[in-house]
């Protein structure tokens, strides 16, 4: 069976955020591909020569389970490559002409994002993209998987697990971690993403 493989990113030194977390935080990344490929082999060697009732919880559950980890292998992806390259503003550009269309203005789009952000337990806030309506969205999902939309595309993904902060600014740190993504995000990665 041919397996995902963990991507590699080059993450320049970060304003908030120190490097052992990001080191810890890519070891959990490398969780979610190697469970990604657990699954996926873990189904294919019981689906040999299966009948009808054969492993059916074995097989409904790992399905179950399945998005969790793939969408947490992808999440992590948009995440880490938004840091590649270091901090850039985001320019005059497609992107910032979308978000001011579908939301007025940039400020306003980044303030209601940045609420959105503070949802309470773990998970991720999104900027999607969709290509059926051509709108920017804006959406939550619960642990990894739990609330995607249907086919929109990812364009902006910000890790809110504590893992992602707790070690640097305590669990009351929230806020700035938050501030801090965004004065650490590469927005060039970010238009790419809006422009694919
Ligand atoms: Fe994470």
């Amino acid at each position: 069976m041919q397996n995902f493989e963990a991507k590699k990113f080059n993450i320049p030194a970060l304003k908030g955020i120190s490097a052992k977390n990001i080191e810890e935080h890519l070891k959990l990344y490398d969780g979610y591909v190697k469970n990604t490929n657990n699954i996926l082999n873990e189904i294919e060697k019981l689906s040999k020569n299966l009948s009808p009732a054969e492993h059916v919880y074995a097989i409904t559950e790992m399905y179950r389970r399945f998005s969790f980890e793939f969408d947490g292998m992808r999440n992590h992806e948009y995440y880490f490559a938004s840091f590649e390259g270091g901090s850039k503003a985001i320019s005059d550009g497609p992107l910032k002409k979308a978000i001011e269309k579908e939301w007025g203005s940039f400020e306003n789009w980044f303030a209601l994002f940045k609420t959105l952000a503070k949802t309470r337990g773990p998970g991720w806030a999104i900027l999607y993209y969709d290509e059926i309506s051509e709108r920017l969205i804006n959406g939550w999902v619960d642990e990894q998987h739990l609330g995607h939309l249907n086919g929109l595309k990812p364009v902006l993904c910000l890790d809110l697990w504590e893992h992602s902060y707790v070690a640097d600014y305590q669990p009351s740190g929230k806020a700035q971690y938050i501030e801090d993504f965004f004065a650490n995000l590469n927005w060039g990665v970010v238009e790419g993403n809006f422009k694919s």
